[in-house]
């Protein structure tokens, strides 16, 4: 099979890597990927985001299969435009995206079916929004943007001044352009939270091996928001009541909602959750594979990937027995000094093999290029370093140990990814 990739992350390098390892997978393709995914796929330079582009791309590379991994173009309806084409398409189509495009609708959606999650209310009027937070009067309190923000548009304010600059700066300010039109205001939850990503397609839901991200900059949980600074799996906090209780209360429910929508689900849809005293909670629905989850999950994987993105885009999950290792696994992300703040970037990076990998572990490139033989920084976040061990201390050990073969100017990367999961 011909297999084009779409996007250009760590997530895409650890999906690639993966396919890879598949008897069907004859030519690998991504788009527009990156120095490291280079090493193991053609790479293109149509953006993600170009529907049109990709489809002419699908058409010149006579792909049999096209993953979608990025969010923004699954929710501008890139498996539509696909799938009118004739192309087997791995992602949820634009009507089903919407549950991430759209944190007004996955509100009401779990409000409607009574999946549980933290209470909220929606408005499009900034005065009323601020006038119920007077109203309610509890902090802190949660302002979400309802679009798509890169991970950004949730503020979590302290006090009703910051409540009111929050809403203020999302709706009038627009500091996260059309994305805050709307905004959902919702109860602060607390509790241990854990990703968990799911196969489904529409009728069967298959959860991968659950995941802990480390979403702050800094050590202790400390500093500003990013996309993930590294992740651990399985997360400790999903035992098998939680997980036997999630199925229940979240998944299928979520799953069986969206085929009443009328927006059936095909993909991989990511649960963001939060184990609260009063049971686990939805914090967020991802549409798509999360970054950098994937870098722990997939690794994890023993069933070939080609299969089971086969088996769901044919709606054929219930006849397939995925299988897992039981191992656990560990990825520190290598950021640029500054993320998620200003930094710079065209750092040479030295340390790793002429693949861009390095011995005993796997290194997923999210931001790097390629330039006269040497391979430069390109991004915020540049580097995924995971490690597979029998335990997760030795998962943890063995990636940190080979961190310190990697170096490039300024690099930035937290020393206690795992710790938590490591102390409970
Ligand atoms: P999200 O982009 O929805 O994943 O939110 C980013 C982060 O904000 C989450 O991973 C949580 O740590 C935090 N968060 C979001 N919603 C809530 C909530 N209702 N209560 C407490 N923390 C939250
Ligand atoms: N790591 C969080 C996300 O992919 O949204």
């Amino acid at each position: 099979m011909n297999i084009l990739v779409v996007g250009g992350g760590g997530r895409e390098h650890a999906i690639i890597m993966k396919l890879a390892q598949s008897p069907k997978a004859d030519k690998l393709y991504c788009t527009p990927g990156n120095g490291g995914i280079a090493k193991y796929a053609q790479c293109f330079d149509v953006k993600a985001t170009d529907i049109d582009g990709v489809v002419k791309l699908a058409k010149q590379v006579e792909a049999d299969m096209v993953v979608v991994a990025p969010d923004d173009p699954l929710v501008l309806g890139m498996v539509d435009a696909l799938n009118e084409n004739g192309f087997r398409a791995f992602g949820p189509d634009k009507a089903a995206a919407i549950i991430e495009g759209s944190k007004v609708f996955s509100k009401n959606l779990m409000k409607k079916y009574n999946i549980p999650t933290a209470k909220y209310e929606a408005f499009s009027d900034a005065q009323k929004a601020i006038e119920y937070i007077k109203t309610e009067n509890k902090f802190p309190t949660v302002v979400k943007a309802d679009g798509l923000a890169l991970g950004k548009g949730v503020i979590i304010a302290q006090n009703f001044e910051e409540a009111k600059d929050a809403v203020t700066s999302i709706m009038e300010d627009k500091i996260f352009g059309n994305s805050g039109a709307n905004i959902v205001i919702e109860e602060f939850l607390t509790g241990p939270e854990v990703s968990v990503l799911c196969f489904t397609d529409g009728k069967t839901v298959v959860p991968m091996i659950s995941s802990m991200d480390h979403k702050r900059a800094l050590d202790n949980d400390e500093g500003l928001n990013t996309g993930g600074m590294g992740t651990v799996a399985p997360n400790p906090h999903y035992t098998k009541s939680v997980a036997d209780e999630c199925m229940k209360t979240i998944f299928i429910p979520t799953i069986e909602a969206m085929v009443k929508e009328s927006r059936k689900f095909k993909g991989c849809l990511y649960f963001g959750l939060m184990i609260t005293p009063d049971g686990p909670k939805v914090i967020e629905y991802n549409c798509r594979f999360g970054d950098p989850e994937t870098q722990v999950v997939l690794p994890l994987l023993e069933s070939d990937l080609v299969d089971v993105f086969e088996a769901v885009i044919d709606e054929k999950l219930d006849e397939m027995e995925i299988k897992w290792k039981n191992q656990s696994a560990a990825c520190i992300i290598l950021a640029s000094g500054g993320y998620p703040k200003k930094y710079e970037t065209g750092k040479e990076i030295s340390g790793l093999d002429e693949k861009g990998q390095l011995e005993n572990v796997m290194v997923f490139h999210a931001s790097t290029k390629s330039e006269n033989e040497k391979l430069l920084t390109s991004g915020g976040r540049v580097l995924g370093i995971t490690a597979i061990a029998d335990d997760l201390k030795s998962a943890v050990d063995n990636a940190y140990d080979s961190v310190n073969s990697v170096s490039f100017e300024k690099m930035h990367y937290r020393k206690d990814i795992g710790q938590r999961a490591l102390n409970i």
